[in-house]
């Protein structure tokens, strides 16, 4: 099965932007540690990212019409955008899992990172595990997938 592991904007700077909340390991590694967790799964992982909320909200609709499961990293997204939250909405609606990770844990920050428009349509979410947070997301699409 496939799975699409999608990262918000300011993801591409990982390993350079605040390595002390985010980490030294950059998008690239990310991917690889995607794609190999996901071969140990059985699933087939495609790592993306970007920056535009349009780019975003177009991989949702594509997910749904190919009836792709998502882990998604909304990033700054998370705590704003009404339009991706509607997206991900129909990705949950249509049946797939839709599992949010954040590699810091937001509740523990500024203020603004305390509320996600991401969490209320998700099937679940994971934080505060840095990338490790991402095998449990794809575990935990491989365990709904199965059941
Ligand atoms: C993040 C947390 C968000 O608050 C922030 O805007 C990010 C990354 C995380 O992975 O911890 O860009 O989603």
């Amino acid at each position: 099965t496939k799975v699409i592991v999608v990262n918000g904007p300011n993801l591409g700077r990982l390993g350079v932007r605040e390595p002390d909340v985010y980490g030294h390991q950059d998008l690239e590694t990310l991917r690889r540690d995607c794609t190999e967790w996901g071969r140990q799964l059985g699933l087939e992982v495609e790592v993306r990212q970007t920056d535009d909320e349009a780019e975003i909200i177009g991989w949702m609709h594509r997910a749904v019409d190919e009836k792709t499961p998502v882990v998604m990293n909304p990033a700054a997204f998370t705590h704003y955008s009404y339009g991706l939250s509607d997206a991900a909405h129909m990705v949950t609606d249509a049946g797939l899992p839709l599992m949010e990770v954040h590699i810091s844990n937001p509740a523990a920050r500024d203020a603004f990172r305390r509320y996600s428009v991401i969490s209320p349509v998700a099937t679940g979410t994971i934080t505060g595990m840095g990338f490790y947070g991402y095998k449990l997301a794809l575990e935990a699409v491989a365990h709904l997938l199965a059941e």
